[in-house]
């Protein structure tokens, strides 16, 4: 497929006035992010390639140069109330929505896995990473930092199976550029609405986990394996997950795989 190298110019014409940074290369956009101490909400940093990308859970998240679109958008949210569930909220649902709006795709074809892992066909094809930045006891700013995976080739590697790509699965070219300005749309729409109700009911209407039977490595104080059927999620994002013995555990942090994977 193409290879829609990404140029200051491209993403200024993608981008309108939004501010951002491109750099070719870079540790992680969440750090740049964190650190553009005057950005205002909105802005977004982008690159090709990360030298330390990092996902969930202190994994490192490898993207080749150029096969996928890797950037963080700073959010300056009104209430220091705000919690990294609703954020991820805002980034997996502003993902799937426009995967979902791309020519090519079967909107059935995209869902997302508990909390956070945008998938088509069921393989992961994004991932969020949401982090707040601190300033005493006042909240300074929100990073969403999102990985897409645009035309990477999972073939021979421990991912092959699990992850995918847009372009694998449409088989279409996608400019990344014009890819990220819609994004950044449903981003923009997100954010604001990210203490209403609708965001939740949005976000879980895209769950395909719910219904499954899935195992769940449960992250936090206590790290365990838990079985059972995924029954829903309430209104903080945690899941509610059914034990064959019929008792319910609530589930706040955790990796969710479902049978097959
Ligand atoms: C996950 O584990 O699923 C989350 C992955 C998030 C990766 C993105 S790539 C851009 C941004 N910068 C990082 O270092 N991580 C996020």
């Amino acid at each position: 497929m193409a290879n829609d190298l990404l140029t200051y110019e491209s993403l200024r014409l993608a981008l309108g006035g939004r501010p951002f940074r491109f750099l070719h290369r870079t540790g992680s956009t969440n750090d740049i992010a964190r650190d553009w101490t005057d950005a205002p909400s909105g802005a977004v940093v982008v690159t090709e390639e990360q030298t330390a990308g990092r996902g969930r859970f202190g994994r490192s998240w490898i993207a080749p140069s150029g096969s996928a679109l890797l950037f963080s958008v700073v959010l300056r949210p009104k209430v220091d109330a705000v919690q990294l569930t609703r954020l991820t909220m805002v980034g997996a649902l502003a993902v799937a929505e426009t995967l979902a709006s791309l020519p090519a795709m079967a909107v059935d074809m995209v869902g997302l896995k508990w909390p956070n892992d945008v998938q088509i066909a069921g393989r992961k094809v994004a991932g969020i990473l949401p982090e707040l930045v601190w300033e005493g006891d006042t909240l300074s700013a929100a990073v969403l930092g999102i990985g897409v995976n645009v035309r990477t080739d999972f073939t021979g590697t421990p991912l092959e199976g699990r992850a995918t790509s847009i372009e694998r699965q449409v088989g279409a070219a996608v400019d990344r550029a014009d890819l990220l300005g819609k994004l950044l749309v449903r981003i923009d729409h997100w954010a604001a609405r990210v203490e209403e109700a609708s965001l939740v009911a949005a976000w879980r209407a895209w769950l395909t986990t719910i219904g499954q039977r899935v195992n769940v490595r449960t992250m936090g104080e206590t790290e365990e394996e838990i079985e059972g059927t995924a029954d829903d999620v309430d209104d903080d994002g945690a899941l509610i997950l059914r034990l064959d013995d019929g008792t319910t555990r609530r589930i706040v942090a955790g990796e969710v795989t479902t049978q097959g994977e």
